[in-house]
């Protein structure tokens, strides 16, 4: 049977990206951000999962405006990366594990969330930056994991709720779990926290709010449900929204989680970046 090991956050900025590509991670600006993932290297060496559930919001290169799935889940051989215009270099194609997404894909229809299966889908930098993070040198990485891709909007209103997307996680945990092989499953919530692009607020951060979620989503994740969508773009930012993906990633890992390590630091970019390891326990 599949085993849920634990989840990860982080944020997924695009510079990221560069400075990984540029070798910066001991430079000043970088270094306070980079420490936060040896441990985190230290813990995936040690459980070595199979397969990594990657819960991203994509931002514009598998999807588009006229075209946007409130869920989407990838179903493909291997997930493809292209140019999206922050100067990252494209990276080798992600291998996928499609038998075990179609299971997933059907353990959540069954639980009646409606998906949009994936059978091509193109990964932006919300699924690469966080790849890399964790795996540095993906396929040259001999314990880098297979890939399933999960896709939420935050882009276009009208958003998932809190309370939908970890509801969205407890059926995923349940899908996952029911899959006969005995594979090992790390998940990923990417993106965030506070961060403002564009508009009269660029800029804008909320350290005292991502402070309260990164201690609530471990207590006590039921209580961030009932942060309405409007208080949650006043609160973290219109980019904030992609807390929404760490929401997804908490309900799956099931009621009992240790925290065995966070970092939270400002400013990367625009955003304020968070770092998390919980354990399933
Ligand atoms: C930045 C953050 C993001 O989440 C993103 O998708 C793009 C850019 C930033 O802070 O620069
Ligand atoms: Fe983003």
């Amino acid at each position: 049977m599949a085993k849920i090991l634990g989840g990860i956050t982080t944020s997924h900025i695009p510079a990221v990206g560069n400075a990984i590509a540029n070798g910066l991670q001991e430079d000043p600006y970088w270094k306070p951000f980079f420490d936060a993932y040896p441990p985190i290297h230290e813990w995936l060496a040690k459980v070595k999962p199979d397969v990594v559930i990657n819960i991203y919001n994509d931002h514009g290169l598998g999807f588009f405006l006229d075209q946007m799935p409130t869920f989407a889940i990838g179903a493909a051989h291997e997930y493809k990366n292209e140019d999206e215009g922050w100067g990252l270099k494209p990276l080798p194609p992600f291998p996928g594990d499609a038998k075990m997404s179609w299971h997933i894909i059907e353990g959540m229809v069954k639980q009646e969330f409606d998906i949009t299966s994936c059978q091509e889908l193109a990964v932006d930098h919300g699924f690469t930056v966080p790849m890399q993070l964790f795996w540095p040198g993906l396929g040259d990485n001999p314990d880098m994991p297979r890939a399933i891709p999960i896709s939420a909007n935050t882009v276009q209103h009208p958003i998932p709720t809190l309370k939908r997307a970890l509801d969205f996680g407890k059926a995923l945990r349940k899908s996952i779990e029911s899959y006969p092989d005995d594979v090992k499953v790390v998940v990923l919530g990417t993106g965030g926290l506070s961060h403002q692009l564009d508009g009269e607020r660029a800029g804008f951060i909320n350290k005292e709010f991502d402070l309260m979620c990164m201690e609530k989503i471990v207590s006590d994740p039921e209580a961030l449900t009932k942060i309405s969508r409007h208080e949650l773009v006043r609160q973290a930012g219109a980019q904030g929204t992609e807390f929404l993906m760490w929401m997804m990633m908490r309900g799956a890992l099931g009621d009992n989680v240790k925290l065995l390590n966070q970092n939270y630091h400002i400013p990367i970019s625009n955003t304020g970046a968070g770092t998390m390891l919980l354990e399933c326990v």
